[in-house]
This record gives structure tokens, sequence and C-alpha cells, in this order.
């Protein structure tokens, strides 16, 4: 069901986010008392997550590149951008903030559904891209084609005039359920299917060691028969629990992997909301209304993110739970700690939370390689 809330809960809600104003303004007055001397010190470092893999002669294409999660995925299995276009100028600050030698474009010259793609024909590996997603997610008003972000046709112009070895594009589960079957047939599988063999598969982020329960859908198409035969979907090398007969390593709960001390649970976190999704310029993290216990569970406040460890450190919520950081949920999305995002904390979560976690974006790049040859 859609996130939606009554209006008593939604009275709840703001005198709880009012007396967090006013605490934060006692902490900054130095009035909340000694607060715990040091930051948490992470245990996941997700780097480890995603071994660099030998830089191929591989050329990728990113569409919809938000802040980055897909392209640093592919680039860390081997793949060079030729470029990067999003609609949002954020969203390109990132990614040349972090890659300023990267060709990124974003507004006007960003948005997909405007670009020429001609200069771009015959000379792109793999064509890759997250359309955006509320158009099928739980989480919006899943009006598919009717939704005005629809963007997967304009991803499907793209390949067909890129003509790409290979295609991936990534998106919500919904997209897989019965209701939007016709629709996927007539946005992916019609205009592609001469030319590319498609699969379809769904990963979850914990099976590769994001500490974090999140959902996703690929598809991934090759126009050569001989690759497409040869393609093996990842499976991912992780498990969520011990298991005595699996080789697979452990992934760790969002309390050991945030360096929190043991309180006698611990387990992945919930999905992490975007701080773009609906009409507020959230500082939440909170997708649910099931995962606010599981937040609760965990002792992880997932409201008023703080720009700094520091700051979240200084400024504890009433109830005593850890309050997070945007570092904190990019660790919790997988990014490794040297990856900065630019703008407001709400930009930075909603770029997080829209993104592909780097490891999964990393294991489906580096399956595609492998097809490919690389
Ligand atoms: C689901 S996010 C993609 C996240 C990205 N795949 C990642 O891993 O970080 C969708 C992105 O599409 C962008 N977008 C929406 N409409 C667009 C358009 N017309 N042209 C280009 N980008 C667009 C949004 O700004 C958003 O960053």
């Amino acid at each position: 069901m859609p996130y939606e809330i009554s209006e008593s809960k939604r009275d709840w809600y703001r005198q709880v986010s009012k007396r967090s104003r006013l605490r934060k303004q006692a902490a900054t007055r130095g009035e909340l008392g000694p607060c715990r001397a040091m930051p948490n010190r992470p245990l996941l470092r997700p780097e480890t997550l995603m071994p660099e893999r030998k830089r191929s002669s591989l050329t990728a294409l990113s569409l919809f590149c938000g802040g980055g999660g897909f392209d640093l995925g592919f680039e860390r299995a081997g793949f060079e951008h030729l470029a990067s276009f999003d609609v949002l100028d954020i969203c390109a600050a990132t990614l040349s903030s972090n890659r300023p030698q990267w060709a990124v474009f974003s507004g006007p010259e960003g948005d997909v559904g405007e670009v020429d793609w001609s200069v771009y024909a015959n000379v792109v590996d793999v064509l890759h891209g997250g359309p955006p997603c509320q158009p099928f997610s739980v989480a919006g008003k899943q009006s598919g084609a009717a939704d005005d972000c629809d963007m997967l046709p304009a991803f499907t112009r793209a390949v067909l005039s890129v003509r790409p070895k290979a295609f991936v594009a990534e998106n919500v589960p919904g997209l897989l359920g019965r209701r939007f079957s016709n629709y996927v047939d007539e946005a992916i599988y019609s205009p592609l299917s001469r030319d590319y063999q498609i699969v379809a598969f769904r990963l979850g982020a914990a099976s590769f060691g994001v500490p974090q329960d999140r959902q996703r859908v690929f598809f991934v198409g090759f126009r050569s028969r001989a690759c497409a035969r040869k393609y093996v979907a990842p499976a991912g090398e992780h498990s969520v629990q011990r298991d005595m007969f699996s080789r697979n390593a452990l992934t760790l709960g969002a309390r050991a992997a945030l360096g929190l001390p043991d309180i006698g649970f611990d387990s992945c976190a919930p999905t992490l909301r975007s701080g773009f999704t609906g009409p507020r310029k959230t500082t939440s993290i909170l997708n649910s209304r099931a995962s606010q216990r599981l937040w609760s569970d965990l002792k992880i406040w997932p409201n008023g993110v703080q720009k700094s460890r520091q700051d979240a450190l200084q400024f504890p919520p009433e109830n005593g739970h850890f309050r997070l950081s945007v570092q904190d949920c990019a660790l919790l999305q997988g990014f490794p700690d040297d990856w900065q995002f630019a703008g407001a904390v709400y930009q930075v979560l909603g770029q997080i939370g829209n993104s592909v976690c780097p490891p999964v974006a990393y294991a489906v790049a580096s399956s595609v390689a492998d097809a490919l040859g690389a």
C-alpha cells in the first residue's frame, strides 16, 4: 500500500518535528549536556564489496545518472563512461566533484527526453539507466505510462538510436508485477526485442553485502545472441543469516555496519526512502509504517538526518536512539566513504535513496562485462 498517513498521525509527526527543532536549538546552545565523545566508526567498507576490476576497453553511457550509484558500480567493474546525463544540476555537481574528468550533462542538456543520441551511435558498449521509478513504485500512485515522470520510452528511444552492444535498465520490483505486464511489453519488449535478447531479474541488495533490505529489478539486453547465451545474472555472494551449508559471507546488520554498540539485536536496515519523494524537502529516510518499527528495534532514528557525523553526535534524539548523518545513510546504501554528495541534506538523501546500491550495480556491470568477453 502507498504510504499514506491519517491526519492524527500527521499531527503527531508535526509535534515530533517541532520538539526536535526545539531540541536542536537547545543542543546548539549547549544545553543538552555532554554527549558521546566520538562519532561512530563504521565497520563496513563498501569498497571491499566491489574490488576494482582491471580497466577494460568497454565504454558505457549513463542515463538518469542521479548521484552516481550505477556509474560508480560500472566504473569499478572496469567500464569507461563516455557521458552521464541527469536533468538535475545537483546530481551533475556530485558526479563532477567526484570525477572531474567525466562528461556530465544536466539541466536542458541532461534531459534524456531531448538529447540527440546520434553522436553516440555504434560507439557505446553498454547503455545503462534507472528511469524515474515513481510511476511503478508502491510508494507512488502506480499510474505507469499515464504518469508524467514515465521516462522508460525515452530510455528505449536512446537504446534504439545508440545501438549499444548491451543495455541495462533498473527499476522497482513493482514493474515485474502483473499490473504492469502489458506496459513492460509495450515499453521494453516490443520496441527492443527485435534487436536485443532480453532477460529480467530481481536482486536484493543484502545478497551483495549491503546492509539494507532493498529489492530492485533489472532488464539486461544483448544485441549478440552469443553474448546473451553466455550471460549469467549475478546471484550475490552474501547471506543475511548464517547457514552451515553456505560458503557465503555474512552481510553485516545495520548497527554493526555503522559501528554501533551491540544491543542484542541487529538486522538489515529497511529500504531507505529518497529525499526527493513527495512534495516536501524531507530529511527523513522513513519509507513505510512497517519500517518505523524496525528502525525503532534497531534503536536508530530515521528522521532529522544530519549533514555530518559530528552534527549528529551533538544532537541525540530524545529517545536516545542513534541519529544518522548523510555519511551513515550513504554507507547503508553501499557507497564508499570517499564518494561525496553535493547539496543540502534532503538533496543528498534524494540522491542516495534514488540510487542503485553501488555493489549491486558493480555485480550487474561485471556480469555484463563477462558476457561481452571483457
Ligand atoms: C532513480 S534515479 C536514478 C539513480 C541512478 N541510477 C543511481 O544509481 O544513482 C532517476 C533520476 O532520473 C532523473 N531524471 C528525471 N527525469 C529526467 C529526464 N527527463 N532526463 C534526465 N534525467 C531525468 C532524476 O533527476 C533522477 O536523478
